[in-house]
C-alpha cells in the first residue's frame, strides 16, 4: 500500500509511533491537587482510540508552584502516578504511544484557569488557591501584565527545581510513559532562563549563551538519571520570542546543535509567549512561507532551519497544522520528522481519520468500531 509519509512510522531510541501525527500538549485545568482524572483519561482516550501516533499530556508541574495555575495536572508527588499509570495503559492498549510534558511555569505561574470565572492571566490568590509570594524567574522582572513579578530563583532554588524535574521523571518511568518532554517554550521557567529578556542574571545561569541555557542542560542531564537511554526525550523550545533583543531563530539553530549533548533527542517547535509586546509576523523563511500570526505552519520556517542545518537530533513541529495535505507536505520537505497538531484535535478528534481519508487509505480502527465488513 503506498501510504504518505505522514501515515508511515517513525521510531526514535526503541519506541515506535505507529505514525506521525502528535497530539500537542494542551492544558486541562481539570485536576485537582495535580491529580489526573477521569476527565483526562477520556481526553487521552479517545485521541488513542481514533489512532493518533503519540500523544503528550499537558504542561505537568514538577512542584507545586510550577503548575501555571492551581487546576493543573502535577507530578510532584508519588500518589500522583497511579492514576496516570492507568490513562498510559489504556493508550497501549490502543497502539498509541504517549508522553508528558514536564513543567515549571516560572514568571507565568499562579495564573487563575480560563474559565475559573477570576479572569484569565491574573495572579491567582492564595485563598483562590494560588502562591501569589512564590512565584519564582531568573530575575524579578514582570512578564505578562497580569501575571506576578517573581521573585529572583536562589541557585538553591535552582537546584530544587533541577532535582525536582529529575522525580517527576521518575514517576513518568513508573508510570510507563513513551516519552517525556521538557517544557522549555511559551515563556514559562526554562524559556525565561533562555532569554535575555527575562534573564538578567550575573551568576552561572545567566549572561552568555552556555549560562542561559545551563537551567536546560541541568534539567536533561537530571532526567536522564532516572529516564532510560531506550525512550526519547523531547524539549519544545519557542523558537523565537519575536520581540528585539530577545530569542531568536538562530540562538535556536545553536541550541539544537548541542541538545543532542544535552541527551535531548527531539526539538518540538514553536515559538513566542515570553513577552506581551511580541510581534508575530514575517521575518523568517522564504515567501512561501511567512511566519504570520497563527496562519498555517507558523513555526515551520525555524524547524525547517533547523532539521536542514543540525543533523543529530531529530524535530517536530507545532501551529496553525491542520490540513492533512500540508501536514504531509512538511514531512515531505524535510521540515519536521512529526507534526504536533492541538486546537484541531479539540475541535475533531477524529484527525487522524480525516487524513487517512484525504490520501484514501483505511485506518484500522478497533475492533468494537469496525462495522464495514
Ligand atoms: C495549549 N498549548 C500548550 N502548549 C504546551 O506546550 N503545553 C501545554 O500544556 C499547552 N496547553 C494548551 C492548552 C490549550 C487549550 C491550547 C489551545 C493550547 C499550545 C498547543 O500545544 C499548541 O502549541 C498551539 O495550540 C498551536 O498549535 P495548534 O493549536 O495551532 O495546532
Amino acid at each position: 500500500k503506498n501510504l504518505p509519509l505522514i501515515l508511515t512510522p517513525f521510531k526514535l531510541q526503541s519506541v515506535e509511533f505507529k505514525n506521525r501525527i502528535v497530539v500537542s500538549p494542551m492544558c486541562q485545568y481539570s485536576s485537582v491537587d495535580g491529580f489526573a482524572n477521569s476527565w483526562h483519561m477520556v481526553h487521552v482516550g479517545q485521541y488513542a482510540l481514533r489512532g493518533a501516533g503519540l500523544i503528550i499530556m499537558e504542561a505537568t508541574g514538577v512542584q507545586p508552584n510550577g503548575r501555571i495555575t492551581p487546576d493543573c495536572l502535577g507530578l510532584w508527588k508519588d500518589e500522583q502516578t497511579a492514576y496516570l499509570k492507568e490513562i498510559v495503559e489504556y493508550a497501549h492498549s490502543q497502539g498509541a504511544k504517549i508522553g508528558i510534558q514536564l513543567a515549571h511555569a516560572g514568571r507565568k505561574a499562579s495564573c487563575y484557569s480560563p474559565f475559573s470565572g477570576n479572569g484569565w492571566d491574573k495572579l491567582a490568590t492564595t485563598e483562590n488557591g494560588g502562591w501569589p509570594d512564590n512565584v519564582v524567574g531568573p530575575s524579578a522582572i514582570q512578564g505578562w501584565p497580569t501575571a506576578g513579578t517573581p521573585r529572583e530563583a536562589s541557585v538553591k532554588d535552582i537546584k530544587d527545581i533541577v532535582l525536582s524535574f529529575g522525580q517527576a521523571a521518575r514517576r513518568a518511568q513508573e508510570a510507563g510513559f513513551d516519552v517525556v518532554e521538557i517544557h522549555g517554550a511559551h515563556g514559562y521557567l526554562i524559556h525565561s532562563f533562555l532569554s535575555p529578556l527575562s534573564n538578567h542574571r550575573n551568576d552561572e545561569y545567566g549572561g552568555s549563551f552556555e549560562n542561559r541555557s545551563r537551567l536546560l542542560r541541568e534539567v536533561a542531564a537530571e532526567i536522564r538519571k532516572y529516564w532510560p537511554e531506550e525512550k526519547p526525550l523531547f524539549v519544545r523550545i519557542s523558537c523565537s520570542d519575536w520581540a528585539d533583543g530577545g530569542w531568536n531563530g538562530d540562538d535556536s539553530v545553536k541550541l539544537a546543535s548541542v541538545l543532542k549533548s544535552f541527551g535531548i533527542d527531539l526539538v518540538d517547535c514553536s515559538s513566542a509567549g515570553l513577552v506581551p509586546h511580541q510581534k508575530m509576523h514575517g521575518t523568517v523563511g522564504g515567501p512561501s512561507e511567512k511566519a504570520h500570526d497563527h496562519g498555517p505552519g507558523w513555526n515551520v520556517p525555524f524547524s525547517d532551519k533547523i532539521a536542514k542545518s543540525v543533523h543529530d537530533i531529530s524535530v517536530a513541529v507545532v501551529g496553525g497544522i491542520q490540513d492533512p495535505q500540508y501536514a504531509n507536505t512538511i514531512l515531505e520537505r524535510k521540515s519536521a520528522h512529526l507534526v504536533l497538531v492541538g486546537r484541531e484535535f479539540l475541535r475533531n478528534p477524529t484527525f487522524v481519520a480525516d487524513v487517512a481519508k484525504a490520501f484514501n487509505v483505511e485506518l484500522n480502527y478497533p475492533l468494537q468500531y469496525n462495522r464495514s465488513k
